[in-house]
């Protein structure tokens, strides 16, 4: 049962302010998208990668370029869109065609480990349709207007903070896709949300501290240390 893996790095990244795309930005001297594109080139589960790199030209597709031609047949690249929900429909598109799951992939996420791509595979083999990975939220979450005045407080106790890869048979999520494109809704920020949005099942496993996605400087920061230590 074939797995492959899109990660998307088309992304502009302006909240890390780095002038250029997020993914593509050192750490430890090399592109947070390499350190990415290692969790899954070297894990057993998984047998091909598909980079969604910016569509423009720039230092962003030229280095995606550069390291699908070093790592050879088993990565390929593909330009991204103008949300995160059409740079995966362009991964989706490219997966090789025995593939049965998919895994989509934030690159702001470099330092995933091997256990939590393991779990994912895992409950898909199980029967799943839709795995994501999730951490239990530690702050109090409130609801905010625009004027800056609390209107609720939710029930952490319910809440999960979602990370990546998140898990899909490949036909449930083509047709998952196909669907919101066809109700014209664009800007689903996750794909399990794009097939909860088809009526499909989401199943959760534990996610991990160190998927922590790289937004802000801080968070580039963070990445550093834990890789230098
Ligand atoms: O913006 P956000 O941090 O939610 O992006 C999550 C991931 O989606 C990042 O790895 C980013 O590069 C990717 N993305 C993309 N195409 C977009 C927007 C985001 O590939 N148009």
């Amino acid at each position: 049962m074939t797995v492959a893996v899109v990660i998307v790095a088309a992304g502009s990244g302006e909240r890390l302010g780095a002038g250029i795309p997020k993914a593509f930005v050192a750490l430890q001297g090399r592109p947070i998208l390499d350190w990415a594109v290692d969790a899954f080139n070297g894990h057993p589960d998984v047998s091909s990668v598909v980079i969604v790199a910016p569509a423009e030209p720039g230092v962003g597709s030229a280095q995606a370029t550069a390291l699908a031609e070093r790592l050879g047949d088993r990565v390929v690249v593909v330009p991204g869109g103008i949300s995160r929900q059409q740079s995966v429909r362009s991964g989706l598109a490219a997966l090789p065609g025995e593939t049965e799951f998919v895994l989509i992939h934030d690159a702001a996420r470099p330092l995933v480990p091997a256990d939590v791509i393991g779990s994912v595979v895992a409950a898909l083999r199980q029967g799943a349709d839709a795995v994501i990975p999730v951490l239990p939220v530690p702050d109090t979450i409130k609801r905010v207007d625009p004027s800056g005045l609390v209107t609720g407080t939710l029930d952490r106790s319910e809440l999960r903070a979602v990370q990546t890869p998140q898990g899909f048979r490949r036909s449930a999520l083509l047709s998952a896709h196909r669907a919101a494109l066809d109700q014209g809704l664009h800007e689903i920020t996750d794909d399990a949300g794009v097939m909860e949005a088809a009526g499909y099942v989401v199943h959760t496993v534990p996610g991990s501290p160190a998927a922590f996605k790289i937004t802000t400087p801080h968070d580039l920061a963070l990445a550093q240390l834990l890789v230098t230590r």
